[in-house]
């Protein structure tokens, strides 16, 4: 962890130390008008996740209630029954509770079996694109199915079949991020084989039609096809969100039983996911919203101690899954544009978040040049939700964080 110190002196002159990575105490100031603004931060080893843990909380229901009536009961006091990103997410669920039964979480299959494409690695969104698939390219062996594999288009075959895969490393290994494995294995167990040993399979487009993929498939003849991270189901989370994980526990979940359309959790099987009727009742988990978009307009300023006040800070965008989620808040704004927590310094010449993270990702629209003095940075509510320098005096919605 990368810690950076603003410190500001007497007569706006900035001093940045950066703090040794090993140091979990953040001590941040800032001087704004009349105001001198201390805020220390302590990270405990472990409860520091840097995504969904900015932007939602957990939170156990020991009540036995319908699927319904969960939903109801998280509605009406959380914000939804719990979704479930990643793994990370996953194990934040486990612990948020000692309990070591059943609990229903916010997937159902009540969709009329329609079936939609998700790509296997957390936050890859599924783009449609016809060119990228070979509707016709089964071959006679092969039975139609919801599952995808590649040959030099994709095709959709029966998830039973064994074959080779492709599994994607964030971290490079020998200097490639996809990795071919020579092994017979259905789609399932290729899946959990690349995310025990790699991070997932091949998943994205940039991934399975990219130049990567496209040596590999190279050097193997025109018969070679082998599973990526591409597979259909009708599940949907509850409040609408397009997460792609699942975590069936293979040996207990059947796929077929159309009476079963509400999932839960079995927590003394590491959590791993079952279905079952959604009239049963069960203990539950609910989700909390960590962002809140705040619909009264305030200039920059007036934006920073409301949130400062009232909850924790401007909101801060630092990688693309944040900036999706911030997307899908800002279409509620009632103003062409929302304040983020995002500064320029004068003096220096750059833009920093006013929480502690320096700006890496960046999503600037076209009209962004240096020079910004007395402005700050909002996010257009309009697609395609581009940054831009804004002046501080203008009246905005803006986004707190809780947490
Ligand atoms: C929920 O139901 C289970 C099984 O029917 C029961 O053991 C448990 O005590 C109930 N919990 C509550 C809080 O009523
Ligand atoms: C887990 O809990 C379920 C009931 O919720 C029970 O049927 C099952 O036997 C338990 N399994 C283990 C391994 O304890
Ligand atoms: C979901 O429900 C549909 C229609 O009721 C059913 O055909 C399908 O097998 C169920 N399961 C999954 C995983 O889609
Ligand atoms: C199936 O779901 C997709 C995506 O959610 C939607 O665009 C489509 O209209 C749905 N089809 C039916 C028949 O409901
Ligand atoms: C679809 O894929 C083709 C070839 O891979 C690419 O040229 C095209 O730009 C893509 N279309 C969209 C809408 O992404
Ligand atoms: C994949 O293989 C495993 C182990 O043989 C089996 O338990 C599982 O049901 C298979 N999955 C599919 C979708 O065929
Ligand atoms: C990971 O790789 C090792 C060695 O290749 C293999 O034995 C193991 O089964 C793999 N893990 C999974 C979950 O398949
Ligand atoms: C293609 O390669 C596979 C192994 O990668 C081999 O089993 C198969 O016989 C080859 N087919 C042809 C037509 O050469
Ligand atoms: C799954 O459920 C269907 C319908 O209830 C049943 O026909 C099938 O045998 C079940 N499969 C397994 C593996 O239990
Ligand atoms: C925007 O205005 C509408 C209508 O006045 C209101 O219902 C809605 O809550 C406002 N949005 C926010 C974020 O306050
Ligand atoms: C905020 O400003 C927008 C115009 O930028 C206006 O349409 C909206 O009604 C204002 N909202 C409030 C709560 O004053």
């Amino acid at each position: 962890m990368h810690w950076i110190l603003f410190l500001h002196i007497l007569m706006g002159k900035w001093i940045i130390l950066p703090v040794l990575s090993s140091s979990s105490l953040l001590i941040e100031c800032f001087l704004l008008t009349e105001h001198i603004l201390c805020l220390s931060y302590f990270c405990i080893s472990g409860q520091c996740c840097f995504f969904t843990c900015r932007l939602y909380e957990y939170h156990f229901i020991a009540e036995n209630k319908s699927w319904y009536e969960a939903q109801r009961y998280c509605r009406e006091k959380y914000t939804d029954l719990a979704k479930v990103f990643d793994m990370t997410d996953m194990s934040r669920l486990r612990n948020s509770t000692p309990n070591q039964g059943e609990a229903w979480i916010g997937l159902n299959n009540n969709t009329g079996g329609n079936r939609t494409w998700h790509w296997s690695l957390p936050g890859v969104k599924y783009i449609q694109n016809d060119s990228s698939w070979n509707l016709n390219g089964r071959t006679v062996n092969e039975l139609p199915g919801n599952c995808g594999r590649k040959r030099d288009k994709l095709v959709d075959v029966s998830c039973d079949s064994t074959m080779w895969f492709i599994c994607y490393s964030e971290m490079k290994k020998d200097k490639k991020t996809l990795h071919l494995i020579p092994k017979l294995m259905n789609w399932t167990e290729a899946q959990s084989y690349c995310r025990s040993n790699h991070t997932d399979l091949a998943s994205g487009l940039n991934q399975v039609d990219g130049k990567e993929i496209e040596a590999l498939m190279k050097s193997k003849n025109s018969s070679f096809r082998a599973w990526i991270g591409l597979f259909r189901d009708s599940w949907r989370w509850s409040d609408g969100s397009d997460f792609s994980f699942r975590y069936w526990d293979m040996q207990l979940f059947n796929d077929t039983q159309s009476n079963k359309k509400c999932a839960m959790t079995l927590l003394n099987r590491s959590g791993k996911w079952s279905s079952d009727e959604c009239d049963k009742e069960k203990p539950f988990f609910c989700y909390d919203d960590n962002l809140i978009l705040v619909g009264e307009n305030k200039t920059w300023e007036e934006a920073l101690y409301y949130c400062r006040e009232n909850y924790n800070d401007l909101v801060s965008i630092t990688n693309s899954d944040e900036q999706n989620w911030i997307q899908e808040k800002v279409k509620e704004a009632n103003s062409t544009y929302v304040w983020l927590g995002l500064r320029y310094t004068c003096t220096l010449g750059f833009w920093f978040w006013v929480t502690d993270e320096v700006v890496k990702y960046k999503n600037w629209g076209s009209d962004v040049t240096t020079d910004g003095c007395d402005m700050s940075g909002a996010i257009n509510a309009g697609s395609p939700h581009e940054w831009s320098k804004q002046a501080d005096n203008k009246k905005f919605n803006f986004i707190c964080s809780k947490k």
